[in-house]
């Protein structure tokens, strides 16, 4: 288990902090448990978050990573319960088979993250984005009947255990962050500094395009300026072969 980088304190000071740090800690649901899933399952503990995290086959499949991180496997309908921070992280050809109601029971102004990429070769062809032109998150955000907030789409998974930096860091990379809801936007990026690293305000869904696949901003590792620059320079048209 990675520890916080700037996280000096040892001994009965470090665990004093470390509880500390729990008993104010957010409850978070993870949906997937994979690349992404599994690396902020194991990030998100490490700064004393509550998390539930669920993927298809069951929590009986994650008790190594329950046992690794100490956080709670659970079904996929109970990953949002009384959650702050809901994180989709699955395919987006498995959001719609995600339960009905899956958000009923998260906390009141629950922020839900997007992690998701559409890869027609993966995901088969979804019309909706394909041909009407909505962004990916715009259609997950349909799927579940909440609004979404788009991030981490284009990070590498393995960089969210080996690239977080203390504020300040002039390697800090950045993230783009979309979304229409400011509340919950503004919730996600303080997360997202909490975990190392800064944020970019991309906008709105509606120019959550400027970050998917095959973006300037996909993939890199940047900070503020090149993230912004990145996304200022990306065009709207998808490539052939990103098209199903
Ligand atoms: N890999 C990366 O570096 C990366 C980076 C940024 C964004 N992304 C995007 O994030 C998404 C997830 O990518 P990944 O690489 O983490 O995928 P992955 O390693 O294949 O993991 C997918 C996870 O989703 C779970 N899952 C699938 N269907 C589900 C369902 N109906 N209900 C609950 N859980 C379900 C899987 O559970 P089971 O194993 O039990 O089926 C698995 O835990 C994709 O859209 C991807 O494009 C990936």
């Amino acid at each position: 288990m990675s520890e916080e980088p700037d996280n000096r304190t040892t001994g009965a000071e470090g665990s004093a902090a470390h509880l500390r740090k729990a008993r104010h800690g957010m409850k978070i649901g993870i949906i997937g448990a994979g690349n992404i899933g599994g690396n902020l399952t194991r990030r998100l503990t490490a700064l004393g978050h509550h998390v539930s995290v669920a993927n298809s086959r069951g929590p009986h499949t994650l008790t190594a990573l329950a046992e690794e991180t100490g956080a709670t496997p659970v079904p996929v309908e109970e990953a949002a319960r009384g959650a702050e921070i809901v994180i989709v992280a699955i395919p987006v050809k498995a959001v719609p088979d995600l339960p009905a109601g899956l958000l009923d029971e998260a906390a009141d102004g629950v922020a839900v993250v997007d992690t998701g990429n559409y890869y027609p070769q993966r995901d088969g062809k979804i019309a909706q984005i394909d041909d009407e032109g909505l962004t990916e998150s715009r259609w997950t955000q349909r799927q579940l009947d909440h609004p979404v907030i788009k991030a981490f789409n284009g990070t590498y998974a393995q960089d969210i255990l080996d690239r977080p930096r203390p504020a300040g860091a002039p390697d800090r990379l950045a993230l783009p962050v979309a979304g229409d809801d400011e509340a919950a936007k503004r919730k996600v990026r303080a997360l997202i500094d909490e975990l190392g690293f800064d944020t970019v305000d991309a906008g709105g869904l509606d120019d959550s395009w400027r970050q998917q696949p095959d973006t300037p901003v996909y993939g890199l590792r940047a900070g503020i300026d090149g993230v912004t620059k990145a996304l200022a320079e990306a065009g709207p048209e998808r490539k052939p072969e990103l098209r199903g």
